[in-house]
């Protein structure tokens, strides 16, 4: 089992894991000082490429950007999401998901569950490709963004999916949107890490939309905590970038590649 993996299995019950998103090299700079493990994940559909939910988002979208994060990570395990479609069938999961980490070096790919598709994810861990389950809210898959598992049905049916994904040999599992009660069952009974958003404390470790959390995508459900808020940075500095260009304060000398170095006689 790759290395990176293994450390993660053994955070279980001893150390919060921390990941985050990202879609880019820069933002991936940033997080490899911090996260355990960075998710490209397909939320850059509505992040990003401005679409109302993540279908359609391809597998190349995916790849293009896991290869921009791969160039910032020096130790953060990377996980790419394959995007809706892309694991159908078997044999079409495992094309892509090849694909995926031929193209990307990633260490694993994270398939969200429709309830029935352990099979996939079984014979990606049969090739030897590493797969991260995600249950509950599946934007893949499911309309409605709201709680899940807050009856006692709900909860059995959802420690029930938990466990067919373990025992498919996934590594870790994705919790979304789950209630408190049932992501702590499901933490309690899982043997690999749960992963939660929005899904309480209990779980193993914790996700964010890297841009949620920076305040930058304008999508902020009650479970992401806002660190910063940079688009109203970002609007600071554009307004003052707007009036230097219409006061003529910018560029200056001082903006000019050679700085103040005086041009060679002959050169125009
Ligand atoms: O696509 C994504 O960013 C995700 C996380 C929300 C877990 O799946």
């Amino acid at each position: 089992m790759n290395i990176k993996i293994k450390k993660i299995l053994l955070k279980k019950n001893k150390s919060k894991i921390v990941c985050l998103t990202s879609y880019s090299k820069v933002i991936a700079k940033i997080l490899d000082n911090y996260c355990d493990l960075v998710l490209v994940g397909d939320s850059m559909a509505n992040v990003l490429y401005g679409f109302k939910n993540t279908h359609k988002i391809t597998l190349t979208n995916i790849i293009e950007h896991a290869i921009s994060v791969k160039k910032g990570l020096k130790k953060t395990i990377l996980i790419v999401d394959m995007p809706k479609g892309s694991y159908s069938n078997i044999s079409t999961a495992k094309k892509n998901a090849k694909l995926i980490i031929k193209k990307t070096k990633c260490d694993a790919v994270k398939i969200e569950s429709n309830k029935k598709n352990y099979d996939i994810i079984k014979n990606l861990v049969k090739e030897k490709i590493p797969v991260m389950g995600h249950i509950g809210y599946t934007p893949q898959f499911t309309k409605k963004f709201k709680v899940e598992g807050s009856t006692l049905i709900e909860s059995k049916r959802l420690l029930k999916e938990a466990l067919h994904i373990e025992q498919a040999g996934a590594f870790s599992i994705v919790l979304e949107c789950i209630h408190p009660d049932t992501s702590k069952l499901i933490t309690s009974k899982l043997r690999i890490p749960t992963i939660g958003i929005g899904s309480s404390i209990h779980c193993d470790g914790q996700i964010l939309v890297t841009d949620d959390m920076l305040g930058l995508s304008g999508f902020y459900p009650k479970f992401v905590k806002k660190y910063v808020n940079l688009n109203r940075i970002i609007e600071k500095a554009v307004k003052k970038y707007t009036r230097d260009v219409k006061l003529r304060k910018f560029p200056t000398i001082n903006n000019f590649l050679n700085g103040t170095k005086r041009r060679k006689k002959n050169r125009i």
